[in-house]
């Protein structure tokens, strides 16, 4: 199959526009299987997202959440492994097992766009929790954490060269407008199945979000929990700065901890590049309801 392709971002590993998005080669043959194999079940738990939109963090708080009688008496796996490790990511983990492993806890990971999921997982009526970002700090996470994993004999791509695939779409899973979109659209007509969170949001009030979340996937925090500070429990173990100063983040997986912090885009774009972009959301976006 040939497919349309885009270099720009990384030579080794282009990005191919298939089904309406911009893919990394190396996944769209992965997506395919899963979209044939892969076996969703009513219990199961979706954390989507596009790169770089607040997926380390949302991973922690789900998988601290579910687990949090669990690991009462003994250490939390967060502590020693990165969230990404704590449960499967379908593009990658599919290929071997077509379902979330039994004994596990029901969790699965996706960068995958909501209108390329595999059937089943729709059709299985189980949980989709997405997150997105403020897509200026969005774009500029993903351009350090592209130029943090180019090889050593690779040129980092430009900021402004970056920038323009961005804004014309190309990005890994891009258009990013798209993909927040279609996540969006089956937010608002399946409330009950699909959780929509902003990252700024979760930030700006993690108690009502975790709570919320909790709530979302059958694991409300009791009156008896939240007296005993379960939530603010697990809002510290999942915090950028108890994850990212683990021993386990701070040297294989730092490449997901940079700074987590709203706006930070204004240390790196120029304002008119701000306004560009974010004249192409609005335009985007528009009449949908979903804004940044
Ligand atoms: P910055 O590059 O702006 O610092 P993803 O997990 O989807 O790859 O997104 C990475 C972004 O989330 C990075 O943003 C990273 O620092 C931030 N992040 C990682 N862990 C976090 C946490 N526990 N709390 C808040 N932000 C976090």
């Amino acid at each position: 199959m040939s497919l349309p392709e885009e270099n720009g971002w990384n030579d080794f590993q282009p990005l191919c526009f298939y089904q309406g998005f911009w893919w990394h080669s190396y996944f769209i043959e992965r997506a395919l299987f899963a979209q044939e194999n892969f076996k969703a079940q009513p219990r199961d738990i979706f954390i989507c997202s596009a790169p770089k939109t607040g997926t380390t963090w949302l991973k922690a708080l789900t998988f601290a959440t579910l687990t949090r009688t669990h690991f009462r008496n003994s250490p939390n796996p967060l502590l020693s492994k990165v969230s990404h490790d704590c449960m499967p990511f379908m593009e990658m983990d599919c290929i071997e097992n077509p379902f979330i492993p039994e004994k596990d806890f029901p969790l699965c990971a996706t960068h995958i766009p909501y209108s390329s999921l595999p059937k089943s997982v729709i059709d299985s009526g189980c949980k989709i929790i997405y997150i997105c970002r403020e897509p200026k700090d969005s774009f500029v996470s993903l351009w350090h954490h592209t130029n943090k994993l180019r090889p050593k004999n690779n040129d980092n791509i430009s900021l402004e060269e970056a920038f323009e695939l961005y804004c014309n779409g190309k990005s890994p899973y891009g258009p990013y407008w798209d993909h927040a979109l279609v996540y969006w659209k089956a937010s608002l007509e399946f409330p009950d199945r699909l959780l929509f969170l902003k990252y700024e949001d979760v930030m700006r009030d993690t108690t009502f979000y975790l709570k919320k979340l909790a709530e979302f996937i059958g694991y409300p925090f009791s009156l008896q929990e939240e007296k005993e500070g379960e939530l603010q429990k697990v809002i510290r173990l999942c915090s950028f700065e108890n994850l990212s100063n683990l021993e386990v983040n701070k040297t294989k997986k730092s490449v997901f901890f940079r700074k987590g912090e709203v706006g930070d885009w204004e240390n790196l774009l120029t304002l008119e590049m701000g306004e560009r972009l974010d004249k192409i959301m609005e335009k985007k976006l528009r009449g949908s309801g979903l804004t940044f």
